[in-house]
């Protein structure tokens, strides 16, 4: 949402951090571990091939097989997108009965709240809305519903405190990687949806999505500049040079305008990249998460129906 450059710039810097904490923290092999687990329940269920109702023929209310493989593709990745958030909840998050199954972790959260203090709040917040985005799509087109279990995090974790800090700042950083992605999904692939009715659901839920983004990258801004002494993860001090200025300022959320369909146009705000179904939007989405490590020990079964849904979501087209 920022001048071309920039973005591209603080991308591969969110990237890297990403990475390089994933390949060194255990917070990957946590989510390893919960997304396998997943594995062999819930998603085995809603994705894998003998689990999926035979809904895939069109219904007789005018949904058409495109509107039905968006809304498949959708619910598996909102399945996805609430397993991530009940992992974070569990730790970091407030516990109570509209998301259950955590215990609290004090040191994690304390080192969330640095970012602010109400994280421990809107991380329940956003898994509370990510149950409900999967509970209902799962409902509309009748797929099967189930929960993802939840991950316990081992002690070592939690020092030294430069350590427990690095993990917080990513996690931060991660909100905001997951929630863009849905983001841009949404739109993308509402211009690919025939039925009024699905479109309207597509509509609803997604501008949802892009408040998460904008309240997590607001978060990430405050992340304090460190380095982790168990493993050299750097977090800069984004307000600094060569950063600094107001495209990196972090207190500023709002979206900068940007180039938007062609270059001949005056530069405008916009939510991108919002290609159009068929173009690779639901692809992309797998693609990102599988490279952000989310699915790493799933068994090619799962990441084959996962990609299938995904490329019948992209094949889906108006009409
Ligand atoms: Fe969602
Ligand atoms: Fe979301």
């Amino acid at each position: 949402m920022e001048h071309n450059a920039q973005q591209a710039q603080k991308e591969d810097i969110m990237a890297q951090n990403t990475q390089h904490s994933k390949a060194s923290s255990s917070r990957r092999s946590f989510l390893r571990k919960g997304v396998a687990v997943a594995g062999a329940g819930t998603i085995g269920a809603a994705l894998l091939a003998g689990g999926v109702p035979a809904f895939a023929k069109e219904r007789s209310d005018g949904l058409t097989s495109g509107d039905v493989a968006i809304l498949r593709f959708l619910a598996a990745i909102e399945i996805l997108e609430t397993d991530l958030w009940r992992q974070y909840n569990e730790l970091g998050g407030i516990q109570d009965s509209e998301v259950p199954g955590g215990s609290g972790s004090a040191k994690y959260t304390a080192a969330l709240q640095v970012l602010d203090g109400d994280m421990p709040q809107y991380i329940h917040d956003n898994t509370e809305d990510e149950i409900s985005h999967f509970t209902f799509i799962n409902a509309y087109p009748g797929l099967s519903t189930g929960q993802f279990p939840a991950i316990p995090r081992h002690d070592g974790d939690l020092a030294p405190k430069d350590h427990i800090q690095a993990i917080a700042n990513t996690a931060g950083f991660h909100f905001g990687f997951i929630e863009q992605g849905g983001t841009s999904l949404y739109p993308s692939l509402a211009q690919g949806v025939t039925n009024l009715e699905v479109l309207r659901i597509l509509l609803s839920i997604g501008p949802t999505e892009t408040a998460h983004f904008q309240t997590w990258h607001d978060k990430a801004g405050n992340a304090p500049a460190l380095t982790d002494p168990t493993n050299g993860l750097v977090f800069p001090d984004l307000n600094a040079a060569p950063f600094g200025g107001e495209d990196f300022q972090t207190n500023l959320i709002m979206p900068e305008p940007t180039v938007f369909l062609s270059r001949t146009f005056p530069a405008v705000s916009i939510i991108r990249p919002t290609q159009i179904a068929g173009s690779g939007g639901a692809v992309g989405t797998v693609k990102a998460w599988t490279a952000d490590g989310l699915f790493i020990g799933q068994s090619r079964e799962f990441l084959a129906v996962l990609n299938q849904l995904a490329e019948a979501a992209d094949a889906a087209r108006r009409g």
